[in-house]
């Protein structure tokens, strides 16, 4: 006993340091915390400062020891006490149906299952991080490991101390020995900031969580490691050696020796589980759960299966175990995997291939997109022969060159991407990609702008690629709407040099459609009387279809609104542009430039003389101020209360004195009373000056 031990001193870090890890579980594990960053901050002062004037109240178990000690030059090694085994895999129902017979017969014929019984089992998430072996001694932690080849793994102590979830010290009466498996991971989001600031600093970017995980605790500066976001979840033990007697609080040196079911405090998993949470360990109890046969296993994959796009980490699959300890233990193992589990995988979202070839796709402004072909791999439930890489300094940055093993990932309806190469495959003739300088299609020359990560073909609508896309783009539903008007119509249109502009579409006669690929007299028809439906657009609808850069639907239908005919947004200057609500100096040098071109204007000019009439956008009733009451507030930044009423009752609306259910607007200023109180309780739409202005403007 040292001497500081039972001092009031010693009492208050003792209660410091039990608190600050229960928060640390509650944040780092649960994502539940109850206290404030800064009243945490603060209790960790308190800490220090108390440990400074107490120098030899300092032990290792302290969460002020959680920032890293010194680097080493490698990893010493650990030889497990208890092996750290693997799972046997499943991949459909029938492996998992096929197991559950398994365990069901063998339980049943040793009479641990009635003739008509079935097999209990616990379910957890397949974790896809690393796995870890935690040894605490008298409660205290004293070395951890990685699993290694299963027998011996790697020293990690100095590293996973810096883990916030993981505790130094148990909480409540601990074992002699106790060993905690389980996995370490980082969340996604995570590991997204963690790869940006890495970037930032034209550091070493990882492909993965699972990669940055290991990446991280693998460091040899712990320093490093205490910066990184880890996490822990427990599944499972190794050795447990002297459990807590259950009536003196003393140890049970009896129950000293192999880790043998006789000697753990409880007879199941699930059991096992609760009694680690309640010596502080990180369990995940928001997804375990328990299921009874073949049935419930594959309701707990199913229902697993929806969640895992909104999981805040990556798993790999499920696992079965069965519940019962005696039950486990009568199973036994085949080679170096436990008999009673199971892991059941998903269909993986990452898998390698072959980087054949990086080739260039033209988007309809211009774009420049770099694809990847691959060698066909399945991955996420398809076969994938092309990803995106995005840009040029995204294939920089993921150091990707063609003849590489690369990782291709696919999840959930979200496109494939190459995520990286792995580089202790690459081949020494790799080669790096180069931005051509023209353009596949029509030759014009690629462009890229200093500030911009995007390169371009500046062909414009000279580029068959471009015309081809801004076409598709302008028969598109929330554009000109033109049914039966596909991918492949287009491409053929353009190919034949029978499609030029959009105003060529307007030409098109049922009898030169006919005999195209998958044209019948019928379709032809119907494709004329889809595009003679589209000479009447709404000026918005066409304003959107022209594909001119930023003007998305409903700009180019606020422009409409403003301007009402398509001469007057022919002929406006930026300065006329940026009157309406919502457009900038971005958008409005967009619209301007486009229309300042000749082929453009003589675009329109065509679109016209084939009847092509836009009609002025319909104001939608409640935009207007017509009938609205208003009430205002308070005292108003730049008008007086007068000045403001004037102003909404020459756009039409009413102004009065008190708040009801039917006043539309609350206008509050400075020193707003009752009546904003009134207004939020009838859940009154609240304006301040501006966003009366705003209101005006627009009616
Ligand atoms: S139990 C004796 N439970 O999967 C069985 N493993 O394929 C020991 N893993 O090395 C493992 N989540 O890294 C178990 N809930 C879970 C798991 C899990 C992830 C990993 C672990 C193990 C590998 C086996």
């Amino acid at each position: 006993m040292s001497k500081a031990e039972g001092t009031p001193a010693a009492e208050t870090a003792a209660r410091l340091r039990a608190e600050i890890e229960q928060h640390n579980v509650r944040y780092y594990v649960y994502d539940d915390p109850s206290i404030s960053d800064a009243e945490y901050d603060r209790l960790m002062r308190e800490l220090q400062d108390l440990e400074a004037a107490h120098p030899e109240l300092v032990t290792p178990e302290s969460p002020t020891q959680r920032v890293g000690a010194a680097p080493v030059s490698a990893f010493g090694s650990v030889r497990h006490a208890v092996p750290m085994l693997s799972l046997g895999n499943a991949f459909d129902e029938e492996d998992v149906v096929a197991f559950d017979r398994r365990v069901t017969d063998t339980l049943r014929g040793a009479g641990l299952l009635g003739p008509a019984q079935q097999a209990e089992y616990f379910c957890e998430l397949k974790l896809d991080g690393l796995a870890i072996s935690l040894r605490y001694e008298d409660g205290r932690l004293v070395q951890a490991a990685t699993r290694g080849d299963g027998q011996t793994g790697e020293d990690v102590t100095s590293n996973i101390r810096t883990i916030k979830a993981i505790p130094l010290q148990l909480s409540g009466p601990a074992p002699k020995v106790l060993e905690v498996r389980g996995e370490v991971l980082m969340n996604r989001a995570d590991f997204e900031k963690l790869n940006a600031a890495q970037a930032k600093r034209d550091e070493k970017v990882f492909v993965n969580p699972r990669n940055a995980a290991a990446g991280s605790l693998r460091q040899l500066d712990p320093r490093i490691t205490a910066k990184r976001p880890l996490r822990f979840f427990a599944y499972g033990w190794g050795e447990v050696r002297g459990l807590p007697g259950t009536q003196s609080g003393l140890f049970d040196e009896a129950s000293a020796g192999a880790a043998d079911a006789s000697t753990l405090p409880e007879k199941s998993h699930g059991a096992m589980l609760d009694w680690l949470a309640s010596l502080g360990l990180p369990v995940n109890v928001k997804h375990n759960h328990r299921a009874t046969g073949a049935e419930g296993l594959m309701a707990f994959y199913a229902k697993v299966g929806a969640l895992r796009p909104e999981l805040p980490y990556d798993i790999d699959g499920v696992v079965y175990k069965v519940d019962s300890l005696p039950a486990q233990k009568l199973l036994g193992f085949v080679a170096r995997a436990p008999r009673f589990a199971l892991a059941h995988k998903f269909p993986a979202e990452e898998a390698t291939t072959t980087l054949l070839d990086i080739e260039v796709q033209v988007g309809r402004t211009g774009a420049i997109t770099p694809v990847a072909r691959l060698k066909p791999v399945f991955v996420g439930g398809v076969t994938v022969t092309n990803a995106t890489l995005h840009n040029e300094d995204e294939i920089r940055r993921k150091d990707v060159r063609i003849g590489d093993t690369v990782i291709v990932r696919r999840a959930g309806d979200v496109i494939p991407e190459v995520v990286g190469a792995v580089l202790e495959k690459r081949p020494a003739d790799a080669r790096e990609f180069v931005m051509p300088k023209a353009c596949p299609v029509c030759g014009s020359a690629i462009e890229r702008l200093e500030d911009e990560t995007i390169a371009r073909c500046t062909g414009g609508l000279f580029c068959a690629a471009q015309r081809k896309q801004t076409l598709w783009h302008a028969a598109s539903r929330k554009a000109l709407d033109i049914e039966g008007l596909g991918e492949k119509l287009v491409e053929q249109l353009v190919d034949s040099g029978r499609v030029k502009t959009l105003a060529d579409l307007f030409s098109l006669r049922p009898l030169e459609l006919v005999g195209l690929d998958r044209m019948g007299q019928k379709s032809a028809d119907n494709l004329v009387e889809a595009i003679d439906k589209a000479r009447a657009p709404a000026l918005g609808r066409l304003l959107f279809a022209l594909g001119i850069r930023h003007v998305g639907e409903t700009t180019a239908r606020d422009v409409a609104r403003h301007f009402g005919t398509i001469e007057a947004i022919m002929d406006a200057d930026e300065d006329a542009l940026s009157s309406v609500p919502d457009v900038g100096p971005v958008v409005a040098g967009s619209i301007r430039r486009f229309f300042a071109e000749q082929h453009n204007r003589d675009v329109i000019d065509q679109l016209k003389a084939q009847g092509v009439q836009p009609v002025a956008e319909a104001v939608p009733e409640d935009t207007t101020l017509a009938g609205k009451t208003f009430v205002l507030t308070g005292t108003l930044p730049n008008w007086t209360r007068e000045e403001a009423s004037m102003r909404i009752q020459a756009a039409g609306g009413k102004v009065s004195g008190s708040v009801s259910k039917k006043t539309a607007y609350l206008v509050a200023g400075e020193d707003a009373g009752s009546k904003l109180t009134k207004a939020q309780e009838l859940g009154v739409t609240v304006l301040d000056e501006d966003g009366l202005k705003e209101l005006l403007g627009s009616s």
